[in-house]
């Protein structure tokens, strides 16, 4: 695996991130919750992060970059569309920009629908997408600052990564978002699975997370748009893309 990641919970349920590339040992935080845990994975690990990679300005994903910033003298690197509301960012970045992690380079993908400016980062040499607040574990994220329309383009844009892509995400939310997957997409048998191995590991405490495109394309409602079942059930077999994505975020809001 060219990169390894320390995966680890902050806050209530944000989760932090270190990634490293394992060839020169460059590591980077994706996002920086809350400093204290941030801290004791870096000491756990022995990895020392350079740079943030940071997707959208919510405090709880920017909140502890200036603490970290003096502690390491490290770089922020953010979305140009948010710059303004990035404490400490460095280097402002748009769609198709290539970040340089040690011996691989990280993609930005521009990901706007939670904040307008959410951006995504893909390291297409490893197979790994952090995602953040747009795409969760069987859920997307909630629509603060544009239409569905745009995180539905957001969402394309992700779903057309190879199926084996493994994707980090912002939050542990997949135990809720499964129990609403199932209101929507009731006779999907790989949902059905799914959401009794959730249950299961959220019993003995262990994250849901990563999980990857291919298992996200099959049972994450907000990637199955076009799913003559869903349609079906949602009365709604000759809607378009967007309208069925609109009608699937405005129930999950509601839930
Ligand atoms: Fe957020």
């Amino acid at each position: 695996m060219p990169l390894q990641i320390e995966q680890f919970m902050c806050r209530s349920d944000n989760f932090g991130i270190l990634a490293r590339d394992t060839g020169t040992g460059e590591t980077v935080l994706i996002d920086a919750p809350e400093e204290g845990p941030i801290l004791e994975a870096v000491e756990r690990t022995g990895w020392t992060p350079t740079m943030i990679l940071t997707t959208h300005h919510h405090l709880d994903h920017v909140e502890a970059n200036l603490a970290l910033k003096e502690r390491f003298g490290l770089k922020i690197v953010g979305p140009a569309a948010e710059a303004s509301k990035i404490p400490g960012l460095d280097e402002a970045v748009k769609e198709g920009d290539l970040i340089r992690v040690g011996g691989q380079q990280a993609r930005v993908i521009e990901t706007p629908g939670h904040t307008a400016g959410h951006v995504s980062y893909y390291f297409p040499q490893a197979g790994v997408a952090f995602t953040a607040d747009t795409l969760f574990a069987l859920g997307c994220g909630r629509l603060f600052e544009c239409g569905p329309s745009v995180m539905l383009e957001s969402l394309k844009k992700l779903a057309a990564l190879p199926p084996e892509t493994v994707v980090h995400c912002g939050h542990e939310y997949t135990q809720a978002n499964a129990r609403f997957a199932l209101t929507v997409d009731p006779d999907n048998s790989e949902l059905k699975k799914r959401a009794e191995t959730i249950d299961q590991l959220r019993a003995e405490g262990k994250p849901t997370l990563p999980t990857t495109i291919g298992q996200e394309l099959a049972t994450n409602p907000f990637l199955r748009w076009h799913d003559p079942g869903i349609r079906r059930h949602l009365g709604m077999e000759d809607a378009s893309d967007a309208d069925v994505f609109a009608e699937i975020r405005k129930r999950k809001d509601a839930f």
